[in-house]
């Protein structure tokens, strides 16, 4: 049993292209978001407004979002980390701010500099202020399943971070499998306990797909009810502050299954395909999609 419909958020140009160590330059990142704006996705993560020295990869944010051909049928968010992130958002133009910390203090540390009690205020003035904007607010949890450096997380720690940004007013929240360590048996502990504390509707699951298991994972989220999905065009991506972690699960990848389970996305597998074949040939390097790679040799 799962949902007749599913919706995808393209988050390629953000987490895809963070880590990657070549820049894709300015207007070839326009021309490939234009590409994916005309996929049929709905929602699309198109940078980061982070410290670019941080994430070079995407010091262009601002001329990037100020450059797309906004599609008025697309959603256009960008990953704010605090108020002078958002400012620069706004600049650019956004329709949705994603926030983001860990449910992990050492990876909250390492990621964002900052202890979780620090975090609070800061994440809690950005989400006022963009929801003041009218702007559409993600809040990201990262390390719900295990931490890079701690090991695994219980839900209540979880639970704990997610209730503390749905009362600052996030409209959804993004469950990150940030290292791609989840089994299936885990997905179920946490949305066992958290489906009883807050709707499936305001829950995006996020798998990065180091070990392969992000497909089991998304089909036992769909078993829950669970219907978005974070996904990354050919697989690309993950966190430079999460060694080891490989790209998210590649939106290719996700078509095929649903699509295959007569499930609707309203995104067209040629246009994903052809997308696809553009930042390969950018960056030089095979993708890690599967059904990309499978679609290419046949
Ligand atoms: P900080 O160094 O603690 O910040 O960085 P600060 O407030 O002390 O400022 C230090 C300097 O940074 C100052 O510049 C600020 O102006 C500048 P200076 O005076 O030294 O020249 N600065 C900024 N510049 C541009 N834009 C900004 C900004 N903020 C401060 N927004 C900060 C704190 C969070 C900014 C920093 O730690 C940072 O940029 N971290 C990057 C984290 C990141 O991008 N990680 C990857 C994304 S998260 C992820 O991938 C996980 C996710 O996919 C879900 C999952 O998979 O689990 C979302
Ligand atoms: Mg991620």
């Amino acid at each position: 049993n799962w949902p007749s419909f599913v919706q995808l958020k393209e988050v390629g140009p953000r987490d895809g292209l963070q880590n990657e160590k070549q820049f894709i330059s300015t207007e070839d990142k326009i021309a490939w978001i234009d590409m994916l704006s005309n996929t049929g996705v709905r929602e699309i993560e198109y940078s980061s407004f982070v410290n670019p020295k941080w994430i070079p990869a995407l010091a262009d944010a601002k001329e990037v979002g100020k450059r797309i051909k906004r599609n008025p049928n697309v959603l256009y968010s960008a990953l704010v980390p605090n108020m002078k992130g958002l400012e620069n958002a706004l600049e650019a133009g956004i329709d949705g701010a994603s926030v983001f910390m860990s449910a992990s203090e050492t990876h909250n540390q390492k990621n964002i500099n900052k202890a979780i009690d620090d975090t609070y205020p800061i994440l809690k003035e950005v989400i006022k202020e963009a929801k003041q904007e009218g702007k559409k607010v993600t809040g990201y949890v990262s390390t719900v399943f295990d931490c890079p450096y701690e090991g695994p997380i219980s839900p209540e720690e979880v639970i704990r971070v997610c209730e503390q940004l749905m009362e600052y007013g996030v409209d959804d929240i993004s469950l990150g499998d940030t290292i791609g360590s989840a089994v299936p048996s885990q997905v179920e502990l946490l949305l066992n306990t958290i489906l009883k504390r807050m709707p499936s509707e305001r829950i995006f699951m996020h798998f990065h797909d180091t070990r392969g298991m992000a497909i089991a994972n998304i089909m036992t989220s769909l078993q829950y009810g669970i219907n978005r999905f974070d996904t990354s065009i050919g697989g690309l991506g993950g966190c430079p502050y999460a060694p080891g972690a490989a790209g998210n699960v590649a939106t290719n990848d996700v078509l095929y299954l649903l699509h295959g389970l007569g499930v609707t996305t309203d995104i067209q597998d040629k246009r994903i395909q052809d997308a696809s074949i553009f930042i390969q040939n950018k960056l030089g390097k095979k993708l890690p999609s599967r059904s990309f790679a499978y679609v290419e040799s046949t």
